[in-house]
């Protein structure tokens, strides 16, 4: 499929199908970030409730769970009832075969493709971790991710996203960077690079570290490319679009659909700072 076509929401969901669902199991194993992102919330959590021991952490939502590491885990950590919801069939049959059998059958771990009625208003934690990126306009971002996000949780109950931050959008990790179309490069940024053309791929992406530093415009898609490299040096890509976020619009849309930002914190993979980071939002 053309990337450049894959504009709409369901485009962005369309793309997890059952070979993506694969991919991305290996590609978390790989890259270990399960452990840095789930040690991160967890903690945070078991922070936050040690004054009171012996208490349970109720109810949370793993909104976009993928292949539902992070709601084996936070079930796994104490909370009692871990929904993971994600509109793709694959990533949840993904997440069932890899979740434990008795978290399933127990009910404490459960996944839907939509989410339960019954439990809006009600999770004291609410998780979204690359999960933005799929919510193309400002309206979709505000009302069908932030709004979301805001009405699962419980007044008290706290959102946690996780992403890249948009600064480091030039520098990452190994393991994934970043395209944008020759298109979308403003005309003064694109004059600045010689031999433009030849950083392009066929469909014309260009990787965004090949480019003079610049703000990349909120809404623009980019084609992310990820792999995995395995100890015999053979390498496996998967790509995907994702919708580009700054990271103040982030903030101020979320505050529209009446969550606050009341802490951000930058998280480092191996010797990389900065790769990724977590907004915790509580409501307004
Ligand atoms: C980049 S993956 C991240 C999965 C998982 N949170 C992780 O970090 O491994 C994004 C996930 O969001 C899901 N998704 C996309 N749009 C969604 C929506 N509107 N509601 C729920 N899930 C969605 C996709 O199917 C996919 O599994």
């Amino acid at each position: 499929m053309e990337i450049k076509e894959m504009v709409d929401g369901k485009r962005h969901q369309v793309q997890y199908d059952q070979n993506i669902a694969g991919f991305f199991h290996d590609f978390n194993i790989h890259t270990g970030r399960p452990e840095l992102f789930a040690g991160y919330i967890t903690g945070h959590c078991l922070k936050d409730k040690e004054v009171s021991s012996g208490e349970t952490y109720g109810i949370a939502a793993d909104f976009g769970c993928g292949t539902g590491w992070l709601s084996t885990r936070l079930a796994f950590d104490g909370f009692e009832k871990v929904y993971g919801i994600d509109t793709s069939p694959s990533m949840i049959n993904q997440a069932m075969d890899k979740t434990p059998s008795y978290l399933l059958k127990t009910g404490r771990v459960c996944y839907h493709v939509e989410i339960p009625l019954d439990i809006l208003g009600r999770c004291d934690l609410a998780t979204a971790v690359h999960l933005h990126y799929h919510f193309n306009t400002k309206e979709k971002l505000r009302d069908d991710f932030f709004g979301v996000l805001a009405s699962l949780i419980s007044k008290n109950g706290e959102v946690i996203m996780i992403g890249c931050p948009s600064k480091n959008i030039r520098n990452t990790p190994d393991h994934f960077y970043s395209c944008i179309h020759m298109d979308d490069i403003p005309e003064k940024i694109a004059c600045q690079t010689l031999s433009i053309n030849d950083y392009a791929d066929q469909q014309g992406y260009v990787p965004i570290s090949c480019l003079p530093d610049f703000r990349v415009e909120d809404g623009t898609q980019l084609k992310v490319v990820f792999s995995i490299q395995d100890l015999s040096g053979n390498v496996r890509k998967a790509y995907l679009t994702d919708t580009h976020w700054n990271d103040d619009m982030l903030e101020s849309v979320a505050r529209e659909a009446g969550l606050s930002l009341i802490r951000r914190q930058e998280l480092s993979w191996r010797n990389h700072p900065g790769s990724y980071m977590a907004m915790h939002f509580r409501k307004l």
